[in-house]
């Protein structure tokens, strides 16, 4: 009865179990897994949001394939700010930056042809790519090198079936932004390749540091290449379903894309209307509520790093963006047994393999949690590091 791609192992995992027994018993348990800002006092305030959507119109439906021109024209001024020079035609909205991936896959690959996805990555593309029957070769990101990559490890990984290149920017978990130098060698070789290059901003806007965004639309490049954001991460408002996606690139082969896009658009039509005519105000409310979250995951990584002993085996990984923090443990650390270990103390990290670390002990923590719960969580999470990797803690906590 079903495809063969559909085939998902469902079992929960040791974690998600033990999550599940302790939450039914009313163990209380700081989750450091939360991405949601809306659960930890981050919810965009209420009375804005519902002004942006009383636009008038609601009531009437003027689909376009692309989105609304007016929503697109408020996504290519963001854009400017930004540095890239784009018309509204080049903007495609979607439901989310998920689904405008499940376009390009459906856009670039055949069955069985290949993306080059970085690795550790967010466990998201596997199931596009599955429900796609497209295959993923991740190009591992290493510690040793910033988490960065060169283009001779795309080169060796590709074969004559690969369609182009995922870079995420910030990167999610290990928050590194992709040079303007990589990326300019980065369009060469696709364009070079007739890959296209797919770009995932939707942490773009929150780099350390005060350090201003850019995007990769900014670049006038050779390669095609689409630039993903949206509303869920850039304005904290996942529930009203937009996401923005810019083409760019060389213009025969990217009107190609745009007008089979088009095709593609037209038969989902899924970002919802009254979320279109309400986009420019909305995308208004992005820079407070972006203050707020860079001085809440500014805090909350200052808190963490005040909780790491001097000489302890474990430390905080640099980074330049994103929301979350990654724990190196040493080599002979077993990540799942931690993990079950720090829950039990009362705290919910991820294990480095959720997202696929190629070599190396992490532990990987969202920064998002509201300040007093994230401090006890980090609290419960140094204490159970110190005795279970043996050192001392410390005084204090
Ligand atoms: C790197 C990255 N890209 C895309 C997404 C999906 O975002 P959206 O809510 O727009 O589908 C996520 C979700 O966490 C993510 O971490």
């Amino acid at each position: 009865m079903f495809s063969a791609r559909t085939a998902w192992n469902r079992t929960p995992n040791l974690l998600a179990l033990r999550r599940e027994t302790l939450r039914a018993r009313g163990v209380d348990v700081v989750d450091l897994t939360m991405s949601n800002p809306t659960e930890v006092g981050l919810a965009q305030p209420e009375r804005e949001v519902q002004e942006a959507l009383a636009a008038p119109g609601v009531a009437g439906y003027a689909p376009e394939p692309f989105g609304l021109v007016s929503a697109r024209e408020a996504v290519a001024a963001e854009l400017a700010a930004r540095g890239a020079h784009l018309s509204a035609k080049q903007v495609l909205l979607t439901a989310s930056t998920s689904e405008a991936y499940a376009f390009l896959l459906a856009l670039l690959c055949d069955p069985g042809d290949n993306l080059l996805i970085p690795m550790p990555g967010y466990p998201l593309l596997s199931y596009l790519a599955d429900a796609a029957s497209v295959e993923l070769r991740a190009y591992p990101l290493e510690l040793e090198e910033g988490f960065g990559f060169d283009t001779e490890t795309l080169e060796a990984l590709a074969d004559e079936n690969t369609r182009g290149v995922v870079v995420v920017s910030p990167a999610n978990p290990t928050g590194q932004v992709l040079a303007p130098e990589a990326q300019v060698a980065l369009d060469a070789l696709c364009a070079s390749s007739d890959w296209a290059l797919v770009v995932d901003e939707v942490f773009g806007h929150f780099l350390r540091g005060g350090r201003p965004p850019s995007t990769a639309a900014a670049l006038e490049g050779e390669a095609l290449t689409f630039t993903l954001e949206g509303l869920s991460k850039s304005v904290g408002l996942p529930q009203l379903k937009c996401a923005w996606t810019a083409v760019t690139g060389a213009a025969p082969l990217r009107d190609e894309a745009l007008a089979r896009l088009e095709i593609l658009a037209d038969s989902f039509l899924t970002a919802a209307e009254p979320t279109q005519r309400a986009l420019p105000r909305l995308l208004a409310l992005g820079p407070p509520w972006r203050r707020r979250v860079a001085v809440r995951v500014e805090d909350n990584r200052q808190t963490l790093l005040a909780a790491r002993p001097a000489e302890a085996p474990w430390s905080v990984l640099p980074c330049e963006g994103g929301w979350s923090a990654v724990l190196r443990l040493p080599q002979s650390a077993d990540e799942t047994a931690l993990a079950l270990e720090l829950l039990e103390a009362g705290v919910h990290v991820q294990p480095g393999h959720f997202y696929d670390f190629p070599r190396g002990r992490f532990l990987v923590l969202s920064l998002l949690e509201e300040p007093g719960r994230f401090a006890t969580g980090v609290q419960r999470l140094a204490r159970t590091l110190a005795r279970v990797l043996r050192v001392p803690e410390r005084s204090g906590w």
